[in-house]
């Protein structure tokens, strides 16, 4: 049994408590007003992208499609270019285009990104001859596209190997220098093999997925930390016309055509100079994807077999 001067004081904490909880309400109501203001205003008055002039930027798997054109945009903005490329002759050429357009501050480094041992070994050679990379492209991956059963195991370590542990070995070999100097980018190429479950690419989109995810915990995890200025940039783009889809079936393909690879890196850095988290290529597909899943799963269904987009098995 509590005494009366005993309850008084419950009574006095448990108000201190109710008043101090709707203080927090009320903060966070006005929080997440002023978060709507703000995406509304973004959408009026776009955010400057900024320079990337003094940045060393490194691409991986920048010997062809969407890498390529990434390395050429950087070098195009003042950027110091870094090249990764498991293919020696592709990544040389990007260089080789790179100073051609008169741009002298692009170096090539052969790296199979599914190495742990490659990956940090050559990222102490990056920081010997060019420095602390500051923007991180997570770019390099492969696309077998076949029924499940049809995935050989290999295929499947291999799958795994580029597209997802990569990322933890170049996160590993870079991301500690940028939380030294308290700057930093990370962009990562998941895809709407991200967002939706797809035919015929089971091992890819349990890849894609793992990338989001990764990226959005890693995201999380460093915004607990007040003092934090590393970005992070997840691109989900659709079909890009690389040659990496093979056998796309598109039923509307003047509505939705394969994007072309320049207009695909052009939104990518522009995600990335603008401090965007997250953009899907193009840009609709990001409010399709939300409201698509609040809908009946039937409805989903529907809905993808009228829309008609999806990829061939390139086994036939
Ligand atoms: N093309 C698309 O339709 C599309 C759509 C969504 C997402 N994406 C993603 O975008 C990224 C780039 O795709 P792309 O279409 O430009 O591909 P791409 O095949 O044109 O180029 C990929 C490059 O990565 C390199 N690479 C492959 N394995 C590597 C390794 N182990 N180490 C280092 N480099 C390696 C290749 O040599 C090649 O130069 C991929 O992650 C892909 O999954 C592509
Ligand atoms: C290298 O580049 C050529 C020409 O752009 C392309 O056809 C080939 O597929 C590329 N090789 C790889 C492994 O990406």
């Amino acid at each position: 049994m509590s005494t009366p001067n005993q309850a008084q004081q419950d009574i006095g904490t448990l108000l201190v408590q109710v008043t101090q909880t709707t203080a927090d309400v009320i903060v966070l109501i006005i929080q997440i007003l002023y978060a709507f203001i703000l995406s509304i205003g973004r959408l009026a008055i776009r955010k400057q992208p900024r320079s990337v002039r003094g940045d060393i930027v490194l691409v991986t798997g920048a010997g062809h499609g969407i890498g390529k054109e990434l390395a050429l945009l950087y070098a195009s903005e003042g950027a110091t270019v870094v090249i990764w490329d498991i293919n020696e002759k592709n990544g040389s050429q990007t260089v080789k285009e790179i100073a051609q357009l008169g741009y002298p501050k692009a170096h090539f480094f052969v790296c199979d990104v599914s190495s742990r041992d490659d990956v940090l070994r050559v990222a102490e050679e990056v920081r010997h001859k060019v420095g602390d990379v500051t923007i991180l492209i997570n770019n390099a991956g492969i696309m077998p596209t076949h029924p499940f059963l049809e995935h050989t195991t290999d295929e499947i370590q291999r799958i795994m190997n580029i597209n997802v542990m990569a990322h933890f070995w170049t996160l590993e070999a870079f991301l500690p220098a940028m939380k030294r100097h308290n700057y930093g980018h990370i962009v990562s190429l998941s895809s709407t093999a991200g967002l939706f479950g797809i035919p015929n690419l089971v091992p890819y989109c349990c890849s894609k997925y793992a990338v989001r995810g990764l990226m959005e915990a890693l995201y999380q995890e460093c915004r607990t930390d007040k003092k934090n200025y590393i970005k992070f940039t997840s691109i989900y783009p659709y079909m890009v016309d690389t040659g990496l889809c093979k056998k796309p079936k598109i039923r509307f393909e003047n509505l939705m055509p394969l994007v072309k690879p320049k207009e695909a890196a052009l939104e990518i850095m522009n995600a990335q100079r603008t401090e965007t988290n997250e953009v899907t290529i193009p840009r609709y597909l990001f409010g399709a994807h939300n409201l698509c899943r609040m809908l009946p799963l039937k409805a989903q269904l529907y809905i993808m077999d009228f829309i008609g987009v999806g990829l061939e098995s390139d086994l036939i």
